[in-house]
């Protein structure tokens, strides 16, 4: 297995308390596979891309339990000059804004070349063509003639093309993209993404692509782990969870997605908010929000139940999968 997250758990500590970000997450991606992870806002996707990147603020956060084991290594036990080693080279990310992400004063040939010349010791002028070569790869027009321009001078779509050559500069094994095409309208978001599934294939990466829109991944990933408040509520191969969701929350993040056909017709989305990290309820958290909710949910924590084995395991942290999968 490429990337093995194991029972990852971080918090943050603040003035008003405790906020558990990340309660117990265990997913995993291999070589040449995309994994999805879903969820609203502050579900804990990012901390724990950051975790695994190795650029969560510390403090105020802290891993307090867990284990991030990168072709079986655990990287919380590297010290922070190997982890570095690894960062970027082996393990890149691709963030949303791509503008604050992007040195404004430096040209796109400048900061694509100075990953090679930074890692690799090259030339400057190797350099470049290597990044006139890294755009055309990301498919950016005219890349002989716009390497010398500033971020500024493109616009969202291929600034984030643009963050993508940069994550693949280094021909990484493992890319987390994390909302890479939030910012960006709907027909550049779907070409955005298509590009980045293309070179994830072409270069047999693992592929972690965080969004809060279930529907951006249904083409392009294999599997889906669904965050709710530090926790994955599911995980299942892509197919099954459109087909069957057996999960409430995952049932209500696809009722939310608009459809085409439905034009006009309200959209049905969750009611209530994700909870407060400072106070997780008892039980299920999803329980508060739950049109499934029973007595039982609001007192015992359901566990993550095996809903199928194989080929890709299927799993449901809700005491009543079955009802749900069959409703
Ligand atoms: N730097 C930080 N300081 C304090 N709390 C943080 C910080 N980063 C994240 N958190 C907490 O972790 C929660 C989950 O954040 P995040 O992983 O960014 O959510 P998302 O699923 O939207 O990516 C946030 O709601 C917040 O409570
Ligand atoms: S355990 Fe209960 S509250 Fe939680 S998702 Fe299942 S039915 Fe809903
Ligand atoms: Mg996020």
């Amino acid at each position: 297995m490429l990337l093995e997250v194991r029972d990852l758990h971080v918090e943050f500590h603040t003035r008003d308390g405790v906020a558990k970000a990340v309660n117990g997450v265990d997913y995993s991606v291999d070589a040449g596979e995309t994994l999805a992870v879903l969820g609203e806002s502050g579900s804990g996707k990012s901390v724990t891309a950051q975790a695994v990147m190795g650029i969560l603020d510390i403090p105020p956060g802290r891993i307090t339990r867990g284990e991030i084991l990168f072709q079986g290594q655990d990287l919380l036990k590297l010290k922070e000059d190997e982890r570095r080693k690894i960062r970027g080279a082996r393990m890149a990310m691709v963030f949303q804004d791509a503008l604050s992400s992007l040195n404004p004063v430096l040209s796109v040939g400048d900061q694509l070349g100075e990953m090679f010349q930074v890692h690799q010791g090259m030339s400057r002028k190797d350099s470049r063509a290597k990044a006139v070569e890294l755009m055309d790869r990301v498919r950016i027009p005219a890349a002989k003639e716009r390497v010398g321009q500033y971020p500024h001078q493109f616009s969202g779509g291929m600034r984030q093309r643009i963050m993508i050559a940069m994550a693949l500069a280094l021909e990484p094994e493992l890319i987390i993209a994390d909302e890479p095409t939030t910012a960006l309208d709907v027909t550049v978001q779907a070409q955005v993404m298509d590009l980045l599934a293309e070179l994830q294939r072409e270069l047999n990466m693992g592929l972690i692509l965080i969004t809060h829109d279930l529907g951006v991944v249904a083409d392009v990933a294999d599997k889906i782990a669904v965050m709710y408040a530090g926790r994955i509520v599911e995980q299942a191969p892509v197919h099954e969870i459109y087909k069957a969701p057996a999960h409430p929350y995952t049932k209500g993040l696809l009722e939310s997605i608009p459809r085409l056909d439905q034009k006009g017709q309200e959209l049905y989305a969750i009611k209530g908010l994700p909870p407060n990290l400072l106070h997780i309820p008892p039980g299920c958290a999803f329980n508060p929000r739950c049109p499934m909710a029973q007595d039982v949910c609001r007192t015992d924590e359901p566990p993550l139940y095996e809903v199928t084995e194989s080929p890709v395991p299927r799993a449901s942290a809700c005491h009543f999968w079955k009802e749900c999968l069959h409703g």
